[in-house]
């Protein structure tokens, strides 16, 4: 611990006359959540060197706490941040060829931020390495509120969603003639414990007939991820891509189930018109009915 407050100390003070070259990416690193990750450093020595006169230190550069240190020719990690035990590691194989770089595995997206290399072999260098955590969202869904009986002029909400993404995701809404309806719509995006985000952009519409929406997801690292649309049809909203029948065909279906219930109609008045001639007709004939009636109801039995 103290040896190495001392060494820190020592290589600051150096650090006016580093000479020691050390490259970095100088392009941010991009690396994928949950996969592993190589953080390029490398050095030129001026010569052959003793491994053991190699001192190499991985920091946060924020608050300088240790990442990875390696001198006397071993690692030393009795300082290192908890979160980093056993997720990192050189290339022990290749520090002799000026190879420093640190290997990260199961990036988390604490791990978003910047990374100092620290080099000596007498002489000093350092460089910072970019870190950029990116994790790609699901597929965007578009739900719409009302879902149903929506008619033109009818105020509707749409909202597209998608989770697990990192960084905070850019939402995009265009209409069917692709015109840029961005303007009107509110996005919240809610870290979970992993710190991914799930996000939720809200368009409120006014509905007109045949108009499609489509919600364009870009994620800022990775680009554009996806996209998803729904459609309003009066009198009717509709999910992802459902295509309603045209409004004749509901004024067809309506005209023919009008008819319908008139012909329904009709036959019910002609039924009872068709037995009131008939029971008027029998009371004329009583006596006749009296015994057929008779013999009716002694064949019913057999029927049955
Ligand atoms: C690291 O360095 C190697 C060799 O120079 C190169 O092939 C690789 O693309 C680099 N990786 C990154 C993430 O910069
Ligand atoms: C260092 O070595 C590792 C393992 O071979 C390799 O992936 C990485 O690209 C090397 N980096 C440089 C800067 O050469
Ligand atoms: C490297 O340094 C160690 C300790 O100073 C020494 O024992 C060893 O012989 C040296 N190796 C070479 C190849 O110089
Ligand atoms: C790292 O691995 C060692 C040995 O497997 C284990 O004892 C230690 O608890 C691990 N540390 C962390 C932070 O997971
Ligand atoms: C909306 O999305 C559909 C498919 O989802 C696509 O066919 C259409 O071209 C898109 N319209 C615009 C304006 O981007
Ligand atoms: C739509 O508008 C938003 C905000 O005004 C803007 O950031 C975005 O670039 C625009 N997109 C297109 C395709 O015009
Ligand atoms: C945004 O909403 C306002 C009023 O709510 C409306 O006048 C305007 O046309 C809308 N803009 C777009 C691009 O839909």
């Amino acid at each position: 611990m103290a040896a190495l407050a001392l060494l820190l100390a020592a290589l600051l003070a150096l650090s006016a006359h580093a000479v020691l070259e050390v490259q970095v990416p100088e392009m941010p690193v991009v690396a994928l959540y949950g996969q592993d990750a190589v953080l390029n450093c490398s050095f030129a020595p001026t010569g052959p060197f003793n491994l053991s006169d190699l001192s190499i230190f991985w920091q946060l550069t924020d608050t300088k706490r240790t990442v990875y240190s390696y001198w006397d020719g071993r690692d030393q990690l009795t300082d290192q941040v908890e979160g980093f035990a056993n997720r990192t590691g050189l290339f022990h194989a290749e520090l002799g060829s000026g190879n420093a770089s640190l290997a990260l595995r199961s990036v988390r997206i604490a791990d978003d931020g910047s990374f100092t290399c620290f080099v000596r072999i007498e002489e000093y260098g350092s460089a910072a390495v970019l870190v950029q955590v990116a994790a790609p969202y699901s597929k965007p869904q578009v739900t719409s509120e009302p879902e149903s009986n929506v008619r033109p002029g009818d105020v509707v909400t749409l909202s597209c969603m998608a989770h697990g993404g990192y960084p905070e995701a850019q939402v995009m809404w265009l209409d069917g003639g692709g015109r840029n309806l961005t303007d009107n719509v509110t996005v919240s995006q809610v870290a979970n414990e992993e710190g991914l985000f799930s996000m939720r952009s809200v368009l409120t519409v006014m509905a007109e007939p045949n108009s499609m929406y489509n919600c364009t997801l870009v994620n800022p690292l990775l680009g554009a991820e996806g996209h998803a649309s729904a459609s309003i049809t009066a009198p009717s909203v509709t999910g992802l891509n459902m295509v309603f029948p045209p409004v004749a065909l509901w004024v067809t279906v309506g005209l023919a189930i009008c008819l319908l219930g008139l012909l329904i109609a009709l036959a019910v008045i002609c039924g009872r018109k068709i037995k009131e001639s008939c029971e008027e007709a029998d009371k004329g004939e009583e006596g006749k009915e009296l015994e057929e009636d008779e013999s009716k109801t002694a064949m019913t039995p057999l029927k049955s």
